[in-house]
């Protein structure tokens, strides 16, 4: 019930009442070539059978107990007008306990959590929600999107490598073993696809990989990429494709929501950061073009500034070089909105990992990579270039379709290993 996923669920409630437009969803506005290839581009929603707005329910966890509409209020995203108007459907959503361990996320305080009976016994309850949810509300599919705050950073280890071993951690009530994780185990055993909008590692482990494997069941994630990162990865393709060098990108944000609070804390600052700093390296490719990307300094910041609330502002300073070697610079200021750029891509990821769920696509879903600053592959090394990543969501939604793909389309960009992010200071990384 945070900012996001209460801005995705009022927005879906606004458009399906059409009070507003989806605008941002590439779901419900986007367009692939035909069948016919370029003569003739065909909806999205057209192309393939996405399930409609009006079919979705919502339900939910937090470790606060506010409902939807409350929580809309408090997140001040969405004017009140609009809330008002959707009052009734959005307070009858009220969160179930969350399972909540302090030592993730330390700057709120859990007023609706679980009381703590060990991992087990929260995969217990977590499944049971999520059994009793599909009940009453007669759901054919369920899609669980984590959209919970950040958790402290945790560098994946041997009990996330396999899922006996992870299997065996859960019984030992192993401190390695995050909420996020608990969440996502128990719903992939309810049968549900799992998206994690977070920078947590909450899908991307090998452990919960071979469960939605097992179980056919797809995953996607990490971190959706809204604003800042964004930017990156449109701006930093085309100064590559026009041979322009790069020798420094200097990256820092201020936002005041919830999100920016629980961020306050550097070791879930650290979690952020590590999912903001690999896309620069993979799209230059300093390792093929020494002369061009091989001094880039890239330096990510992040700063808690509670007047600006969610209306977030980043700015970059980006150091280029052309001709001869001679330096320019290229300022960006982005005032944007987090969440309002955060909430069509959750409705998207909903509706396109239920896509992935009915086509029996199961595990990594790196197709979705587009909506992610740390896209799960199956294997390779992610894509970041956002014009890449735009051309295999089509590839796939067209291969759904059952067009085929056209002769030399790209299936996936050239990669480089990622950036190993380094701490300068508690709020800064290269
Ligand atoms: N809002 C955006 O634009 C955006 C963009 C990219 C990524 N994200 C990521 O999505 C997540 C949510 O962002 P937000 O802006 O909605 O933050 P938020 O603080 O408004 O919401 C997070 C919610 O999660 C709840 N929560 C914390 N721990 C929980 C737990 N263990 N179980 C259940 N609920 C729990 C909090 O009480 C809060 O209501 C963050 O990790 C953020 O980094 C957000």
């Amino acid at each position: 019930m945070g900012s996001l996923s209460t801005t995705m669920i009022a927005g879906v409630l606004a458009v399906r009442r059409g009070l507003r437009k989806p605008i941002g969803s590439l779901a419900l506005m986007g367009q692939v070539r035909g069948p016919r290839g370029p003569a003739g581009s065909v909806p999205i929603r057209e192309a393939v059978p996405l399930a409609s707005l009006d079919s979705l329910i919502f339900g939910g966890w937090d470790i606060l107990p506010d409902d939807a509409f409350l929580a809309s209020q408090k997140a001040k995203v969405l004017e009140k007008a609009l809330l008002d108007q959707l009052r009734p459907e959005l307070e009858a959503i009220r969160p179930w306990r969350g399972i909540f361990d302090p030592r993730y996320v330390r700057r709120i305080k859990g007023r609706h959590d679980t009381t703590p009976g060990g991992h087990l016994a929260s995969v217990a309850k977590v499944e049971k929600e999520i059994g009793e949810f599909r009940e009453v509300s007669q759901a054919a599919r369920i899609v669980v999107l984590n959209a919970a705050s950040t958790e402290a950073h945790l560098q994946p280890g041997d009990v996330h490598g396999s899922l006996k071993l992870f299997e065996k951690a859960l019984a030992a009530d192993d401190e390695r073993v995050t909420p996020s994780m608990i969440y996502t185990y128990a719903a992939l055993r309810q049968g549900a696809a799992v998206v994690n909008c977070t920078p947590s590692h909450a899908v991307d482990l090998p452990a919960l990989t071979e469960l939605a494997l097992g179980l056919r069941l797809p995953l996607a994630g990490r971190d959706l990429k809204t604003g800042q990162t964004l930017l990156k990865t449109i701006l930093a393709p085309g100064l590559k494709a026009r041979a322009l060098g790069v020798s420094g990108w200097y990256s820092t944000n201020i936002l005041g929501n919830r999100d920016g609070e629980v961020l306050d804390d550097p070791e879930c600052l650290r979690s952020k950061q590590e999912s903001k700093l690999s896309v620069l390296t993979s799209i230059l490719e300093p390792e093929l073009h020494p002369d061009l990307y091989g001094k880039l300094d890239h330096l990510v910041r992040i700063d808690y500034y509670a007047p600006r609330g969610d209306e977030k502002e980043a700015w970059d300073s980006i150091d280029i070089f052309g001709w001869l070697g001679y330096p320019m610079q290229i300022k960006i200021n982005f005032l944007c909105r987090d969440s309002i750029l955060a909430a069509p891509l959750a409705l998207d990821l909903a509706l396109f990992a239920d896509l992935a769920h009915r086509t029996r696509l199961s595990g990594p879903q790196d197709w979705l990579s587009l909506y992610f600053k740390s896209p799960m592959t199956r294997g390779g090394p992610p894509l970041h270039d956002l014009s890449v990543q735009r051309q295999r969501l089509e590839d796939e939604i067209r291969r759904i379709a059952g067009w085929e793909c056209p002769e030399g389309s790209p299936r996936r960009g050239r990669t480089s290993s990622a950036a190993k992010p380094g701490a300068r200071s508690l709020a800064t990384a290269r």
